[in-house]
């Protein structure tokens, strides 16, 4: 854990930074580098589950999804356990352990690149589920986000915040290098990808997706069911599902929520044009051999 540096609201705050390694940004007093370098040698399980997103791209929301589809819909057997519990992320400090022990199905969330990921997944064991977000959504999302997680530098403004998404001076790094690394791989593991614009425009037929996937068989009855529980609303009013509990060492929850918006589109409100134009350029010039596409607006 990084130095104490400060005291607030009676919680110490560690001195949070991004700290670069192998050309990406772990976040320093949550991340160790040399726990980060072993995640390569982790024995993986056939029946392991890896979701992985690019930060503000709906991974909360699969958290919520994927905890309802092993239960096939029954909230009343998860509301007890906080989902960042239940489906932890792979890359803070002591997960190792609490990898190898848990029963299977492990089912876990990571932000970090492709190159740290277990070898065993490119022999096929256990399953990806890979989510991908309209980037100027995540931009906007990605600087509300900087307002509210106390781990995270607090942006002058969203044009000091744009600059820095474009650079990739972010937990994340470039979002282009993201998604294109993990993608022209996808053949190599036990792959799927899916998209918030398509959980948007029809969260039924994605976590129909997500269960075969995932070798299970859910009733009609129980995919409405995990559809119930997982829209905004829902999630938003849970307290096993909204984050709130996270304690303020790490999001100030003065500043902000979780579930902010959920909605496709909401660049418009921040881009100006020039922006706008410039996100084009960037995004036919990184994605021009990349055939994926995005839904920008909701119209
Ligand atoms: P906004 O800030 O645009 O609202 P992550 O978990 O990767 O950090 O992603 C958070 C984003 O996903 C937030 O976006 C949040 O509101 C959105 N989100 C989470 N659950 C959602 C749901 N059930 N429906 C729609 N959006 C959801």
């Amino acid at each position: 854990m990084a130095e104490i540096v400060n005291e607030s609201g009676g919680q110490m705050i560690p001195d949070y930074k991004l700290v670069p390694h192998k050309g990406f940004n772990l976040i320093s007093g949550i991340h160790s580098p040399e726990e980060v370098e072993q995640i390569q040698n982790w024995k993986i399980r056939d029946t392991d589950i890896f979701v992985i997103t690019y930060p503000k791209s709906g991974t909360i929301w699969l958290q919520q999804i994927l905890s309802l589809i092993e239960v096939k819909g029954d909230a009343t057997a998860i509301n007890d356990q906080l989902t960042s519990e239940r489906i932890p992320w792979i890359e803070l400090m002591g997960s190792e352990e609490k990898f190898v022990s848990a029963p299977s199905p492990r089912i876990r969330v990571t932000h970090l690149q492709y190159k740290f990921m277990p070898l065993g997944l490119k022999k096929k064991k256990g399953k990806v589920i890979y989510v991908a977000r309209n980037p100027k959504d995540v931009l906007v999302s990605y600087f509300h986000f900087h307002k509210y997680a106390t781990m995270l530098e607090t942006p002058k403004d969203f044009d000091t915040f744009f600059e820095k998404f474009m650079e990739g001076n972010v937990y994340g790094n470039c979002w282009f290098e993201h998604i294109k690394t993990w993608y022209s791989h996808k053949d190599e593991m036990n792959f799927l990808y899916v998209t918030y614009e398509d959980m948007i425009k029809d969260l039924w037929s994605v976590v129909e997706k997500v269960s075969l996937f995932l070798g299970k068989t859910l009733t009609p009855q129980q995919v409405n069911k995990v559809v119930e529980h997982s829209t905004f609303k829902n999630m938003k009013d849970n307290p096993w599902a909204n984050y709130q509990m996270i304690p303020r060492s790490l999001l100030n929850h003065q500043h902000g929520t979780f579930l902010r918006k959920g909605t496709i589109g909401d660049w418009k409100n921040y881009f100006t044009v020039a922006q706008n134009e410039r996100f084009d350029r960037a995004y036919q010039q990184e994605m021009k051999d990349v055939p994926l596409s995005f839904i920008w607006d909701m119209s």
